[in-house]
């Protein structure tokens, strides 16, 4: 496995988040203020041919999950295409993306025979109207449709992410597993995290050990199921469900230990931890005409510095990092 993408804890980093657009048409309360966020003017993103170059240069040295991310990744025009050549690389075992489902139902098929592999779509609510007043817009039906069609094509399991809030959706934890009765889902219980203006709060978060005792005085007969080293989620099964839960606990028990992904953002900065604010600007390094060698010293130089675990939720809370809309989320200011 290339020393470029092996941190100095011995973490293999072969697992890329490509942010594909700062655009999305939602606007959920835990990923970008109100107001939205200053958008990067458009010759400052990667271009879909220098998102290309980066993917293939991480793909030869042993990169072999692409996850396309956004903003919200389906609105990039030509996200069918990106797909395509990514498949045509050769060397990738999985193309995932994760959506907000807006326009999954409509896009799907193009997405499937375009070979993507694998689907993950946020789903705050099962209740309309609080979804609307979680994303700000409305849509509920459009997502719960692309869930459904996503089933239908064949993924599965297709995930669902659910970002759990105190007050907001925590009362709909049971409805959430409940859907996984009949379809072969895996709901994520997501715990909720700070970013720059998502007015975060530790009273607000619901944390991995609260959600499961909920959900075990139902189900008491849960079940652990194993997991692979470096997934973000650890997953259960109600016996006899199509499908399974999980719980992503990045701030009560994070899982650093075992990273193995880096995140590159639509404006071509490489980012080795979610919660790190130290990037490195790939796209300028590409513009300025610089040979494959000079690129990796520079990105083995920035996995070289990747902090063994994140700072704790606290301290997280208080430094400057982005919004999540300009991390790997999605605003639309225009
Ligand atoms: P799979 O590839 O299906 O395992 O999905 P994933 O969990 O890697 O990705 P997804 O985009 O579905 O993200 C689900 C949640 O996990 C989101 O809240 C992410 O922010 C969080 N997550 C993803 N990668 C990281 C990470 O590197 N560190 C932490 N702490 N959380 C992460
Ligand atoms: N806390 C936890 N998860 C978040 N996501 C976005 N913002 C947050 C947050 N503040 C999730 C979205 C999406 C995934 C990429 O990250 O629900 O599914
Ligand atoms: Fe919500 Fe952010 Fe995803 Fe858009 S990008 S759907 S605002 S989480």
């Amino acid at each position: 496995f290339s020393a470029f993408l092996t941190d100095s804890f011995g973490r293999r980093h072969s697992y890329l988040r490509i942010s594909l657009t700062e655009k999305c048409n939602l606007r959920c309360q835990y990923c970008m203020p109100e107001e939205g966020v200053k958008l990067t003017p458009r010759g400052q993103l990667l271009s879909t041919s220098e998102v290309l170059t980066l993917a293939r240069l991480f793909v030869q040295e042993g990169v072999e999950k692409i996850r396309l991310t956004g903003g919200e990744p389906l609105i990039r025009p030509d996200v069918v295409d990106i797909i395509a050549e990514l498949r045509k690389l050769g060397g990738l075992k999985t193309i995932a993306v994760t959506t907000n489902g807006m326009n999954l139902a409509k896009l799907l098929p193009k997405l499937k025979d375009a070979g993507l592999d694998l689907i993950n779509i946020s789903l705050d609510s099962l209740v309309p109207a609080k979804f609307e007043f979680i994303v700000r817009r409305k849509g509920f039906h459009k997502v719960m449709e692309g869930i459904d069609r996503a089933v239908q094509m064949g993924y599965n399991p297709v995930k669902v992410n659910c970002v759990v809030m105190r007050g907001l959706n925590e009362d709909e934890l049971l409805d959430f597993v409940a859907l996984t009765e009949q379809k072969p889902l895996e709901v994520r219980f997501i715990e909720y995290m700070p970013f720059d203006g998502n007015k975060w709060n530790f009273k607000k978060m619901v944390s991995y050990q609260e959600m499961l005792d909920r959900i075990r005085q139902q189900w008491p007969d849960l079940q652990m199921l194993q997991t692979g080293h470096t997934d973000t989620a650890k997953t259960f099964k109600v016996p006899g469900f199509k499908g399974q839960i999980g719980f992503i606990t990045s701030m009560s028990d994070h899982f650093c230990g075992s990273c193995n992904r880096l995140r590159i953002t639509a404006d071509g900065n490489l980012k080795v931890c979610l919660f790190g604010n130290s990037e490195v600007s790939l796209r300028d390094v590409l513009r300025s005409g610089s040979s494959d060698e000079e690129l990796l010293q520079i990105i083995g130089a920035a996995v070289g510095r990747k902090k063994k675990q994140h700072a704790g939720m606290f301290s997280i809370s208080q430094m400057k990092n982005r919004p999540m809309i300009l991390i790997e989320s999605a605003p639309d200011m225009s």
